[in-house]
């Protein structure tokens, strides 16, 4: 007979104007890496967030077993001594706090009456070591990267001796090397027995680690199925209801004069002057072509885009031309008055007020080009937002619903709204497909080709190779802050771009 780590029995869980979950079952083997898969809003954090404890019994309807046992949790205490960690979508560490501080925090040891801090570092320590993280657990979290951070929450879901770990999106941010050491990590758990529920977009990922599969759509259980039994293919058409044969759909441009152009453009890293974090670029976009540029993590890509919308904070050498006329963006709002607009790769810190509406949100960036006399235009504000909640396909009750309620994908088409509405000539987008769905992502592929042909230029940050060669026209290529190739569409190939990002290597 099977044994269940994990069975959840007709779960439903409502939030106003919204069902997310809808009578869902899900039963996860012990000692098995479960993934659960499903569009933007599908349900999936939700699910999770009831399992956790976060969604406390008595706001749900349903039941939870642990190991045959059914269970109710008050709180997410309950639910940790039931063995079940959780790493969320967004990360919630305390970037003020060191990462030992971090990972025992309401945990600490003891000694005597205080904190036993030697004894706090040593376990940390260990714990580091585990998940490969290099740092001293005296490091503050705010000075470790977006992926270093991730490391950290894990390594503190282990220092719980979790039998059920939850992971959701844990990759989203990671660099290939630490996709690697995680994937070690989780498959060296599941040796020791460990259970591990693995939400994730990225469907390469779900194939190499998942035992067994279960796709949720709009709120309900579709399937459950041994990952032999699925492909790609076959999940995708779970997923999004219909078969989707395309990835990226392809059109042809005809790109217009140049619309930004760099000389010999230099950053300096503002804490540290005399250290260019970008060296000596010079490129050009024209109207109505994406330039892709691709390059590892580290090659100094987000760093280039924020110097170009003008919110970089160290020093700038070297010439930005927009429209032939040499500028000097030295804020946001220089970058909006340009013409430039910059999505964010982490929504959190730089795209969304969260507990503001999506209409608010939406039109934070053109307040100036929806008010006359400074008074807001709401009719068009409401027009606004509605258009780009239907063009985004935007799952949501309400434009007037805040945006930290909405499922992470959303949250970032929000920002792409947000950034749309103030009708650039140059759309920058960092990253703009990480965390959604492919079947989403379809539609912002298809969103940008309208815009290019448009007039619009768009250049694409983006470190997924396929992404990269499947949509932009010009491809450019980073290492350590420099350019190092640049090719056309039909001569870049994942070998030669790889080549060129680790610098010949
Ligand atoms: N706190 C909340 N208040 C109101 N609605 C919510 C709340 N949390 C989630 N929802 C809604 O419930 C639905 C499911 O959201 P959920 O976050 O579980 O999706 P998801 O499958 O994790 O999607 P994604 O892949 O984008 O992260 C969405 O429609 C979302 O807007
Ligand atoms: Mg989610």
């Amino acid at each position: 007979m099977k044994t269940y780590a994990l069975e959840m029995e007709h779960i439903t869980k409502e939030f106003p104007g919204v069902k997310a979950l809808d009578a869902v079952s899900f039963q996860v083997q012990s000692g098995e890496i479960h993934a659960l898969c499903g569009e933007n809003g599908a349900g999936k954090s939700t699910l999770m967030k009831v399992l956790s404890g976060l969604y406390p019994a008595g706001t749900y309807d349903g039941t939870i077993k642990i190991d045959g046992e059914p269970k109710r949790f008050a709180a997410i205490k309950d639910a940790e001594q039931a063995g079940i960690a959780i790493i969320y979508q967004e990360l919630a560490l305390a970037k003020e706090l060191t990462i030992g501080e971090n990972i025992f925090l309401g945990r600490e040891p003891r000694r005597g009456f205080g904190i036993d801090w030697d004894q706090l570092y040593y376990e940390a320590r260990k714990w580091l070591e585990q998940v490969g993280l290099h740092f001293s657990p005296d490091t503050m979290v705010g000075a470790l990267g977006i992926g270093q951070q991730q490391l950290v929450e894990i390594a503190k879901a282990l220092s719980k001796d979790a039998k059920i770990l939850i992971l959701d999106e844990p990759t989203a941010a990671l660099t290939e090397s630490e996709v690697e050491t995680l994937m070690g990590i989780l498959r060296d758990l599941r040796r020791r027995g460990v259970t591990c529920i693995y939400i994730s977009h990225k469907l390469n990922e779900v194939f190499a680690l998942a035992d067994s599969i279960t796709v949720l759509r709009d709120g309900k259980s579709i399937a459950t199925r041994p990952a032999s039994e699925l492909d790609e293919n076959k999940i995708i058409s779970l997923m999004v209801g219909r078969d989707l044969t395309e990835l990226f759909p392809r059109v042809e441009h005809t790109p217009g004069e140049v619309v930004l152009e760099l000389k010999n453009f230099t950053a300096y890293d503002p804490e540290n002057p005399s250290k260019a974090v970008i060296r000596d670029i010079s490129l050009n976009i024209r109207k109505g072509e994406i330039v892709g540029i691709a390059g590892l993590m580290g090659a100094g890509r987000t760093e280039l885009a924020t110097a170009i919308f003008g919110a970089w904070e160290g020093k700038k050498t070297g010439e930005m031309l927009v429209d032939g006329q040499s500028v000097h963006a030295k804020s946001t709002l220089d970058g909006i008055k340009h013409g430039i607009a910059l999505v964010s790769e982490d929504r959190k810190r730089y795209g969304l007020v969260l507990d503001q509406s999506i209409k608010n949100n939406i039109s934070l960036a053109s307040l100036n080009r929806l008010s006359t006399s400074s008074v807001i235009d709401a009719n068009e504000e409401i027009r606004q937002s509605n258009h780009y909640v239907k063009e985004l396909l935007i799952k949501t009750p309400s434009i007037e619903t805040a945006v930290g309620t909405l499922s992470g994908g959303n949250q970032q088409k929000v920002v792409l709204g947000k950034w749309l509405l103030t009708e650039p000539k140059l759309l920058i987008l960092d990253e703009p497909t990480r965390g959604i769905d492919v079947g989403a992502k379809y539609e912002i592929y298809n969103l940008m080709n309208r815009l290019v042909a448009e007039g619009m230029a768009i250049l694409m940050i983006s470190s997924e190779l396929p992404e990269v060669l499947g949509m932009s026209d010009r491809i450019y290529v980073m290492s350590e802050g420099a350019v190092t190739a640049e090719f056309d569409w039909r001569d870049a190939t994942q070998e030669n771009i790889m080549q060129a990002a680790t610098g010949g290597r």
